[in-house]
């Protein structure tokens, strides 16, 4: 799925840990050197909210975790890495050291910098081989947030950005070219703004800590978080659009609202101020509860973007292509026996208040089954972005055993009939034992997504669909086909 396999991270804080996670949940191997001895269980911690997040996440067939481990020398973490992330402390005079001692033990790897605010020429300025350094700014929590920004320094290697252009979409990321180095690039120079105005008005008594933070969520950080900036505000300009905006706003912008340029004093006053307000806002939970909410609404935001087809969840969308059609590639193996098509573990918020599976969760699980199936025809996202597909026009689910939380399940997959516009399928679902869990049967029309009407398949597809179609033919019928609803085996 991406060029690299091998990665070193220097510097397992909270950004190094968070690309740790990304990486492993993407296959990738990684060596992490951090000399904070406790290290381990800050990125252990990590690791486990990563988990959590990415089993809600996405339903498409991860692959195997890259395997990780800690090592005791930043020589010893980069020997051998494609990427090397660099995520120290901020602090250009440790990022320039760290950078001399990797020089030394690898020759090639692409340096990432994750750093906030230092220009990339500033911090190739001592190194050997400048061209390989790039900035590559993610944000926190790494493992869920898209963005990525990059920047090139004067000396950066075009090569090297190119690179990391075309590898942060194959872990699930967004990446933004930043056209011209500045302290802080875009993203934080931004948040800068906002935050110096926050610290006016708590200082000022305008609002409390919560006022403010109420401010932006209830109403433009929901804006932004699916539109941004101009786009919200092409909007505000009505039929007239942004022009328009602009000559109804534009004059305001003249007057006195804003203390941008000034930078309140942080007294030990305001600190008090600012600390107690929070305590208040939001010290009934723990962090780590704090992080687990953030996540569950970060992966909730991400989804419903998915489903809508904009910003941050075509990122989601475009990730889980390249999961599926990774995964789909695995049982191409002997297609004269049933086709493993789903092969995973139940993750925990699938189960009901019965601690097992709930039962949209076998229909979702089946209806994988078969977007792995039409993948192995051809039928993939090419095919249908290409305007055609199969609709499901029927459907019957068995459930025979229950699937708990953590289980692993997997999915055979059989064709009964697959000829002409029809595609009849047999799902047979298994837990980690053998077990039979459930049965899904689906009959599918191949359709144009322009008529919405039945049509032939594409020759190469039906000609696939035909081969495997005679190959299960040859086996012997499974049970429990072509029930319907309340018939029990007789
Ligand atoms: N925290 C954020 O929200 C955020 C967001 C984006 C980027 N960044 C940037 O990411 C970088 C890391 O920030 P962080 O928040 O993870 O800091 P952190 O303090 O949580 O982690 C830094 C880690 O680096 C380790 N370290 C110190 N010296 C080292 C060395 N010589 N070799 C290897 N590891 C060493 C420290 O022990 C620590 O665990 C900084 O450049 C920061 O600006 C931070």
């Amino acid at each position: 799925m991406t060029e690299i396999a091998r990665a070193a991270i220097l510097g397992g804080g909270v950004i190094g840990a968070g690309w740790l996670a990304r990486l492993i949940e993407n296959g990738i191997e990684v060596s992490v050197f951090d000399p904070d001895r406790g290290s381990d269980r800050k990125i252990a911690a990590v690791l486990e909210n990563a988990e959590r997040a990415y089993a809600k996440l996405t339903l498409a067939p991860r692959p195997a975790k890259g395997a990780w481990r800690i090592v005791g020398s930043v020589a010893e973490a980069v020997q051998g890495a494609e990427l090397i992330v660099e995520a120290v402390p901020e602090r250009i005079e440790l990022k320039h050291r760290v950078y001399l001692e990797l020089e030394a033990a690898n020759a090639d790897g692409i340096v990432a910098s994750s750093t906030s605010g230092y220009k990339p020429t500033d911090l190739q300025a001592p190194m050997h081989h400048p061209g390989r350094l790039v900035v590559a700014h993610p944000f926190n929590p790494v493992y869920l947030l898209p963005l990525v920004e990059i920047v090139a320094g004067e000396r950066t290697d075009p090569a090297v950005v190119e690179r990391a252009m075309a590898f942060y979409p194959a872990i699930g990321m967004k990446p933004v070219r930043v056209r011209k180095e500045i302290d802080a690039f875009i993203a934080d120079r931004f948040l800068e703004a906002v935050w110096r105005e926050g610290l006016w008005l708590v200082k000022d008594g305008i609002g409390t800590t919560e006022e403010i933070d109420d401010c932006i969520r209830y109403g433009f950080g929901l804006r932004w978080a699916q539109m941004g900036l101009f786009e919200t505000y092409r909007l505000a300009g009505g039929e007239a659009g942004m022009r328009h905006f602009l000559a109804q706003f534009g004059p305001a912008l003249q007057w006195p609202w804003t203390k941008l340029i000034d930078v309140p004093e942080l007294t030990d006053e305001l600190v008090d101020t600012i600390a107690a307000q929070s305590d208040v806002q939001s010290g009934a939970r723990s962090i780590r509860e704090l992080e687990r909410i953030r996540d569950d609404n970060l992966v909730a935001i991400m989804q419903a973007l998915k489903a809508t087809g904009w910003g941050a969840g075509l990122v989601l969308a475009d990730w889980e292509r390249r999961l599926f059609d990774r995964g789909a590639v695995k049982p191409a193996g002997d297609l004269s026996r049933p086709i493993r098509t789903v092969d995973r573990t139940v993750p925990p918020d699938w189960t009901d208040y019965n601690n097992h599976m709930n039962e949209a969760k076998y229909l979702q699980c089946f209806a994988d089954a078969t977007d792995a199936f039409m993948r192995i025809i051809g039928a993939d996202a090419d095919y249908i972005a290409g305007g055609m597909s199969y609709f499901t026009v029927e459907t019957h689910i068995r459930h025979l055993g229950e699937a708990r939380a953590g289980e692993p399940i997997t999915v055979d997959s059989r064709v009964l009939e697959g000829r002409g516009k029809k595609m009849h399928l047999f799902h047979e679902m298994r837990n980690g034992g053998g077990r039979l869990l459930a049965t899904g049967e689906h009959m599918l029309l191949h359709v144009s997504l322009q008529t919405r009407a039945t049509c032939e398949p594409a020759p190469a597809v039906r000609a696939k669909l035909e081969e495997i179609a005679a190959l299960h033919a040859g086996l012997p019928a499974p049970e429990g086909a072509g029930r319907a609803v309340g018939q029990r085996p007789g």
